[in-house]
């Protein structure tokens, strides 16, 4: 579904991602893992048009989306959840929700389905987006982006608020919610493997991930 070939991005005259190449196939849960630094931000955000590649070639689902900018990588489906998760502050729960919601022929979610999967923001529907905690906050931003029912769903530091803000715990998630990783350093696939082969390897877990 989606492919990433030689990905190099820069900050200025700071080279950042050194051919980062990837794969998403269909229906795949796949992390990406790597120290602070390492460019996992970096990569997401030239996937979906913030950065250009330079040079470096990105395919979702067989077409070219390296040139296009973000609210087209969004309409071809792909959702997005930023670091900074992108609430509106004055906007209420419901309202965030909802100016974002796209229905159609192809809409599996709903605002009934978010409120299912997060029963706190149908409690807190009526909050302002600067009155949630930060846990509600990423609730409200990976809500949001269901709600543009999209194909491949991106997060940026999904369990950060969601579960304990150590090193340790977001491996451990994404151990539990991914099939297979690519672990980042220095701008460059260091290693890509299933969670087994990352697990068994303590080496490889010390000196990438710092756990
Ligand atoms: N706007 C920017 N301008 C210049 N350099 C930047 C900018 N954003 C990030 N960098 C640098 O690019 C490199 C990769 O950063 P990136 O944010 O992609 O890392 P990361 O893997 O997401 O780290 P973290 O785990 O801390 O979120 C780092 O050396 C960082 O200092
Ligand atoms: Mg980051």
């Amino acid at each position: 579904m989606l492919s990433i070939e030689n990905l190099h991005a820069y900050y200025g005259l700071s080279h950042v991602l050194q051919g980062v190449s990837l794969t998403i196939g269909e229906g795949e849960a796949v992390s990406l893992l790597g120290r602070n630094g390492a460019g996992k931000t970096t990569t997401l955000l030239a996937l979906m048009g913030y950065l250009r590649p330079r040079p470096g070639k990105i395919e979702f689902r067989g077409r070219d989306i390296s040139r296009l900018p973000p609210y087209r990588v969004s309409r071809l489906g792909v959702g997005f959840v930023p670091q900074e998760r992108g609430v509106f502050p004055s906007l209420t729960v419901r309202e965030n929700l909802t100016v974002a919601a796209r229905g159609g022929a192809r809409a599996p979610w709903t605002l009934k389905d978010v409120y299912k999967l997060f029963p706190r923001l149908e409690e807190r529907r009526d909050n302002r987006g600067n009155q949630l905690s930060g846990g509600e906050q990423q609730m409200l931003a990976i809500a949001r982006a269901l709600l543009l029912n999209p194909r491949l769903l991106v997060l940026d530091e999904p369990s950060e608020g969601l579960a304990p803000l150590i090193v340790e715990q977001n491996v451990k998630v994404a151990f539990d919610v991914a099939d297979r990783h690519y672990i980042l350093a220095k701008g460059a696939v260091a290693f890509e493997g299933a969670t087994a082969d990352i697990r068994s390897n303590d080496q490889l877990v010390k000196q990438y991930l710092g756990v």
